[in-house]
């Protein structure tokens, strides 16, 4: 399994013209806001706080790079769906993920996360349509499993999964994680490794 062994933050860009340039391919992480993506990511890298998170939704709102192992990059993007941030910074969100998810050729596979406390909303039913218009395949993260007792967990997952296949014939891959607890942490780092021996194919 591919251990994560060196991660470096490299930057925060504003558009996609300022993202690394160096070809390496990426797995960006999208959402709602507040359902823990930067905490992922500081869970996958083992650094509390290489990542900045917040209580408060809304905390991301550059396209934010992180090196892994010197071949992938990890990208925290800001959450969608967070009725009060400003009407400004939904506009420049909402920009940048049109432009990232349409014109970013390095992205090689997009994680979609979902709480799974939560039914499926329409608006991350909407971003998955998104991202099968613009050719971006996608996995599913369900976050925060710590927050649910065994029963109702495997209850959640099951509705959940009914919920999406509602909308997709074929479902996507899914994972079930605890940024807390580490649960599936290294689920996705072999996902991590499987998808990039692939890639170089
Ligand atoms: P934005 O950047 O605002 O879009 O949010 P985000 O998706 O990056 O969420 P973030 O990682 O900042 O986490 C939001 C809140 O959820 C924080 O208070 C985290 O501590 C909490 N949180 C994230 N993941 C977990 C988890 O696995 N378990 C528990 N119990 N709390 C979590
Ligand atoms: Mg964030």
């Amino acid at each position: 399994m591919m251990k994560i062994n060196h991660s470096v933050f490299e930057k925060s860009s504003k558009t996609i013209n300022q993202c690394p340039s160096n070809n390496l391919p990426e797995f960006a992480l999208v959402g709602r806001s507040n359902v823990g993506k930067s905490s992922l990511i500081n869970s996958l890298l083992n650094n509390k706080t290489i990542a900045k998170i917040s209580s408060k939704p809304g905390k991301t709102l550059l396209i934010n790079h992180f090196m892994v192992n010197k071949k992938m990059y990890l990208v925290d993007l800001p959450g969608y769906g967070y009725a009060s941030i400003s009407k400004k910074d939904k506009e420049s969100v909402k920009r940048m993920h049109r432009s990232y998810f349409k014109l970013r050729k390095e992205l090689l596979y997009t994680l979609l996360l979902i709480d799974i406390r939560h039914d499926i909303q329409k608006i991350d039913i909407e971003f998955m349509q998104f991202l099968n218009n613009n050719y971006c395949p996608f996995v599913i993260i369900f976050t925060k499993a710590d927050k649910l007792k065994e029963e109702s967990l495997r209850n959640q997952f099951k509705n959940l999964k009914n919920q999406i296949s509602e909308f997709w014939d074929t479902l996507p891959l899914m994972f079930l994680t605890s940024s807390k607890s580490r649960t599936g942490i290294d689920k996705i780092c072999e996902f991590f490794e499987s998808s990039l021996s692939k890639y170089s194919n």
